[in-house]
């Protein structure tokens, strides 16, 4: 290949697109250098938050959704202010005391999201590492920026502040890429019943369904779960709200006298006649069909 002056110069110019933000962000999704750290720490979590009420909770079950998400608003609220008020002469007290409302506001935020980052893929977990350890230095800073300010070296202070800023700003950006790149705390079911035409459809005969045992039937190109017990039949979404695993594949248990299934991947359990979560990490409702059996056998499904 000829070395001549375009070459060069095209080389250069995708050089400056690699560099983007987003392209290191995406870079550290498939660096698989931390993944033997980030099996040992995620199980670590999931064996101290085994799933019961405490783990819904910090998943945000209760609420309808993450909690991680509006809980940073705190820390990141606070600690921004603080980079302003030490521009202004006379804000030492009210300094100090966002920063003390912000390592507060950290507390349940690192807990938070330490519970839903257990329950990610692989390549989301590897960004939500560096994304951890970037809020965990940011923290660090504004301890040892409060300690500074308490001891009357407000220089100090507003030095590592300024410092706990830069690695907090690191950490939302990737805070951002999981949520809006990678999609981790999305509701991966939610879009499914908009692509269902409304009325009555044909799912097939009754008799071609096991009994207790799901199963996965398409309509039109939605993939749903059926499980059909006795001469009931329950359809859902196939799709997992949490991160959109194969419902279809998962446990058939009894809570409280009612069907549910447990996903396969990890481990969200949704009653199968409403689709309402039992467990998390899921924490929106899996979708639902109305099912009817028509006198011949055919089993007919809607989008509520
Ligand atoms: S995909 Fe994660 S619990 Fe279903």
């Amino acid at each position: 290949m000829v070395n001549d002056g375009r070459a060069s110069k095209i080389f250069r110019s995708e050089r400056v697109r690699r560099a983007q933000p987003v392209e290191v962000a995406d870079r550290l999704a498939l660096n698989s250098r931390l993944d033997g750290t980030i099996h040992t720490l995620s199980s670590a979590v999931k064996r101290a938050l085994p799933p019961g009420r405490l783990r819904n909770l910090l998943h945000g079950v209760p609420f309808g959704h993450p909690v991680h998400a509006p809980l940073t608003d705190v820390p990141i609220g606070a600690w921004t202010s603080v980079a302003f008020l030490d521009l202004i002469p006379g804000t030492r007290r009210a300094s100090q005391t966002l920063i003390a409302a912000g390592l507060a506001g950290a507390i349940p935020t690192a807990l938070t999201g330490l519970t839903d980052w257990s329950s990610l893929h692989r390549e989301q977990q590897r960004v939500g590492l560096i994304h951890a350890v970037s809020t965990a230095t940011a923290t660090t800073f504004y301890a040892a920026s409060l300690i500074a300010r308490k001891r009357g070296r407000d220089l100090d202070g507003k030095i590592l502040s300024y410092a706990g800023l830069t690695a907090l700003i690191t950490g939302a950006y990737l805070g951002g890429h999981l949520a809006f790149r990678q999609a981790a705390g999305a509701n991966h079911a939610e879009s499914i019943n908009h692509l269902v035409p409304l009325g009555w459809h044909d799912l097939g005969s009754i008799e071609d369904l096991p009994d207790g045992w799901p199963v996965a039937r398409m309509l039109g190109y939605i993939s749903l779960f059926v499980l059909r017990i006795d001469n009931a039949v329950y359809v859902m979404t196939d799709r997992c709200a949490h991160l959109a695993g194969p419902l279809h594949q998962g446990r058939v248990v009894e809570i409280d006298d009612e069907a549910c299934v447990v996903c396969p991947w990890h481990g969200s359990t949704f009653r199968v006649a409403d689709g309402s979560v039992v467990d998390g990490p899921a924490t929106g409702s899996q979708p639902a069909f109305d099912t009817r059996i028509l006198e011949d056998g055919t089993v007919q499904v809607r989008p509520v």
